[in-house]
């Protein structure tokens, strides 16, 4: 949960490193930290609690030489954001410098060994405890540093992606991962290290992903070499990154979040492409084809995920069950692997995820195999861990989502889930030819329904402005639209800090509605499908108790114009896609609050964009 980067070769690392953790700040952020081994062998660390910015700062009048180095930025699971917490941790002696993304479950009882031994802590992480441990090693076993890392990593219990760099040796940075994604990259005469391929791709497309319980020795003059913790050398796999650099950069919006809502109608566009024939009278998944009989035989279906992954879960289940008649439940991946769940011969999991990366699913994907079932991923980052650990999979192609709320990626996730389910519907013949034909037409049409509400931003930053100062929020929204409300709840809360709920708009009368005066904003998905009728006569209720309206409509509604105190319109579509188009809106109401609000909308507090702790 947290940024890792490394460098070794001839440049100036400085500036290497802090670009690519401003590049991986959006991972986690609470403190930042560098180590470097300056041309006189000192091994400097700097570190600040706050933002890379921060730690700029810190550095800039200090001696930051140097070609060699690793950098930090934190996302605390053991011991506040301070100065002293944060990464990189030296050794007692300190001669050596760490950094660690993860979690040592067992640090307490290490701990107490090497304070036993006279050792003492200079921080309350759980991390210092691997570097002192290794020093240790080094010193009673008279072993090499990579060596001691291996024995060390054998008394560890928990997940882990570290980089040790040693005054020792300046032409070497050892690397090793369990549970936590690490990535090297090669150039010429030069490595780099990081912990996804963001702050990479500027200068090399040639990488290799660490697997669990390797180790990667990048050595000056040498080519990379790949060990496990027995010492078995790996032939490392190395992979072309797909990635560019403008992927990655802001491209004149004043924020990720904003540039990413609006890149949509593309995004949808890639994920698309190539699965939906010319003629959009097919869907073709590669996945669902190569696991055809599996998909026929389904006698249920179990999807696993978190957060938004999650709301895109909820609305995978109406797909499933409506088109393909395969009853689905909905798990959050972090309930799902701590109970004994029952999975039985012919069901399958699901395992949804932006990243890939989400400790939680991983977890419940390996307990779900554990158990036999049969795993399909559908994720974003490719190369990540969990397409790796899934048996079958697709992949959304919505590209680098950099800001820490999920808006392209969400609306990737329940494409790819329309089309699992139109292609497994079409193979089973749970649906008409014409039914089927239509549903692949809207879908196609989808990123220009899109486009057409992005035209919508203005008048939405303007409406935006009446709700600054609200201080709760409750979204509501029936059948496919209930998820899309959960959605849109998060996404206020997460950005803006207002407190957001979302609700099965038919619900409210069986508690919520106590809430609700004329305080309190409400937000109505309420396009016209088959409970339209029903939607309004909730929002009725609403307005009678004098909440604020404001009305996501299908364009050309009149009723609902009449009722609310605020309408904004979304192109017609078949009903099992207006989710995709309803989501657009709240995305950007949602953004404008947040930035009216002055909040860091790409890095909004406590959060992590990739949450690999559970
Ligand atoms: C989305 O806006 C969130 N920040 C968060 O809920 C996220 O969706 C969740 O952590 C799951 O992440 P994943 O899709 O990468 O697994
Ligand atoms: N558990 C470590 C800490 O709290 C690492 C956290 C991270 O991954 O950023 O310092």
């Amino acid at each position: 949960m947290c940024g890792i980067v490394g460098y070794l070769g001839c440049r100036d690392a400085y500036p290497v490193l802090i670009k690519g953790l401003h590049r991986l700040e959006y991972r986690g952020y609470d403190s930042a930290g560098i180590a470097l081994i300056s041309g006189d062998n000192e091994l400097n660390v700097y570190k600040s609690k706050g933002k890379v910015a921060d730690l700029e700062r810190f550095a800039e009048s200090k001696d930051i030489s140097g070609n060699i180095g690793i950098a930090h930025t934190r996302w605390a699971t053991h011991g506040e954001p301070n100065d002293a917490n944060a990464h990189p941790h030296y050794s007692q002696s300190r001669s050596l410098a760490l950094i660690h993304n993860g979690i040592i479950e067992n640090y307490t009882s290490l701990r107490a060994e090497m304070e036993s031994k006279g050792f003492t802590f200079r921080s309350n992480t759980d991390t210092e405890v691997i570097v002192y441990l290794v020093e240790y090693i080094m010193q009673t076993n008279r072993v090499d540093l990579c060596t001691a890392v291996q024995l060390a990593l054998h008394q560890v219990v928990g997940a882990y992606a570290i980089a040790l760099i040693s005054k020792e040796n300046p032409d070497e940075i050892i690397a090793a991962r369990k549970s936590s994604p690490l990535v090297v990259g090669i150039g010429e005469d030069e490595f780099f290290l990081a912990s996804d391929a963001t702050p990479i791709v500027e200068y090399t497309d040639r990488v290799v992903y660490l697997n669990d319980e390797e180790i990667a020795i990048l050595r000056r003059g040498e080519a990379l070499k790949v060990l496990n913790l027995n010492n078995v050398e790996i032939t490392p796999e190395i992979k072309k990154l797909a990635v560019n650099l403008s992927q990655l950069e802001k491209g004149g919006f004043p924020h990720f979040m904003l540039k990413e809502i609006h890149e949509q109608p593309r995004t949808l566009q890639n994920c698309i492409r190539g699965r939906i024939n010319m003629e959009g009278t097919n869907v073709v998944l590669s996945g669902v084809i190569d696991n055809r009989e599996k998909f026929l035989q389904a006698k249920r279906i179990i999807i696993v995920a978190c957060g938004t992954s999650w709301h895109a879960a909820l609305i995978g289940e109406h797909l499933i069950e409506d088109l393909c008649r395969i009853p689905v439940e909905v798990e959050y991946a972090s309930e799902f692997r701590y109970r004994n769940p029952v999975i039985l011969p012919g069901d399958i999991v699901i395992a949804i995820s932006q990243s890939g990366e989400t400790a939680d699913t991983l977890a419940a994907i390996e307990l779900a195999k554990s158990k036999g079932a049969f795993i399909y991923g559908i994720c974003n980052a490719v190369g990540s861990s969990i397409p790796r650990a899934t048996h079958s999979g697709s992949y959304i192609h919505v590209g680098p989502e950099i800001g820490v709320a999920s808006t392209k990626a969400f609306t990737g996730q329940v494409t790819v889930l329309s089309m699992l389910a139109l292609s497994i519907a079409r193979q089973k013949d749970t649906i008409d030819v014409d039914t089927f034909t239509r549903l692949v037409k809207e879908l196609q049409d989808i990123p220009n329904k899109i486009a057409k509400v992005l035209e919508q931003a203005e008048a939405i930053r303007d409406l935006s402005k009446t709700f600054t100062y609200a201080h709760n929020f409750i979204y509501l929204g029936r059948g496919y639209n209930y998820p899309a409300a959960l959605e849109g709840a998060l996404k206020l809360k997460e950005i803006s800090y207002i407190h957001a709920e979302g609700y099965p708009a038919a619900e409210m009368k069986h508690g919520p509605i106590a809430l609700i005066d004329a305080e309190m904003p409400v937000v109505a998905i309420a396009t016209t499908d088959s409970i339209y009728e029903k939607t309004i006569s909730n929002i009725q209720e609403i307005k009678a108790r004098k909440g604020k309206v404001i009305a996501i409509v299908s364009e050309g509604d009149e009723t609902v114009h009449n009722i609310a105190d605020y309408c904004i319109e979304v192109p017609r579509t078949a009903e099992p896609l207006t989710p995709i188009v309803a989501s657009i809106p709240l995305q950007l109401l949602a953004y404008y609050i947040a930035v009216n609000k002055g909040r860091d909308v790409d890095q909004p507090r406590n959060l992590a964009k990739s949450v690999t702790v559970e």
